[in-house]
């Protein structure tokens, strides 16, 4: 077992959080190759991560073992739909533990991290994200923490349904 500790993400954190950002938008693009990253400099990288640190309404928490990262997540509030209530829920952006970290609680920890600060946030009850269909380990960790199916994302190309996926 591996002894990680879980606490806010920093400034100084961004160079570290960018390969494993990396390795979680490669690992998207594996499990279904309709996912696409488009390229993102670490410098770019960088200029986002610090306005998302600034925003009230984001969080971002990291699992630290040693001097290096095992995991990250980055959560935020959004607006719903304007017809449908309550008009904002949390979602998680991305969660990443690394491989040789996994199946150690990692992930529950920092999404209990979230959901601390989410409930802090006025008017928010709930979480809705997306997650890929194909990604049978992500279906399997969220499910274990209450997660169930709500709204379907669908894909087709322009061409038609006959044109390859
Ligand atoms: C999904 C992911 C974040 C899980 O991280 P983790 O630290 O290994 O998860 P935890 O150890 O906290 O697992 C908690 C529970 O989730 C479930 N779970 C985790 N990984 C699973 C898997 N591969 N298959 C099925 N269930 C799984 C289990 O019930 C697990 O409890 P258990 O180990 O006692 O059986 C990690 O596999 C990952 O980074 N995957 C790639 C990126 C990703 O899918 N991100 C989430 C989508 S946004």
């Amino acid at each position: 077992m591996t002894g990680y500790r879980i606490r806010p993400a920093s400034e100084s954190d961004g160079p570290a959080l960018y390969e494993l950002w990396q390795g979680l938008r490669q690992h998207n693009a594996t499990v279904d190759r309709r996912v696409i990253p488009a390229p993102v400099a670490e410098s770019e990288f960088i200029v986002d991560f610090r306005e998302v640190l600034a925003r009230p309404r984001s969080a971002a928490f990291v699992a630290a073992v040693d001097t290096s990262l095992a995991g990250f997540i980055a959560g935020t509030i959004e607006r719903n739909l304007p017809d449908r209530l309550p008009a904002e829920h949390a979602t998680v952006g991305y969660l990443w533990v690394e491989e040789r970290f996994r199946r150690q609680g990692i992930a529950r920890a920092l999404f209990a991290e979230v959901t601390g600060w989410a409930r802090s946030q006025n008017g928010v009850s709930h979480f809705e994200m997306a997650v890929l269909s194909a990604d049978d380990a992500a279906a399997g960790f969220w499910r274990s923490i209450g997660f169930s199916p709500f709204i379907e994302r669908l894909w087709a190309p322009l061409g038609g349904a006959e044109e390859d996926a």
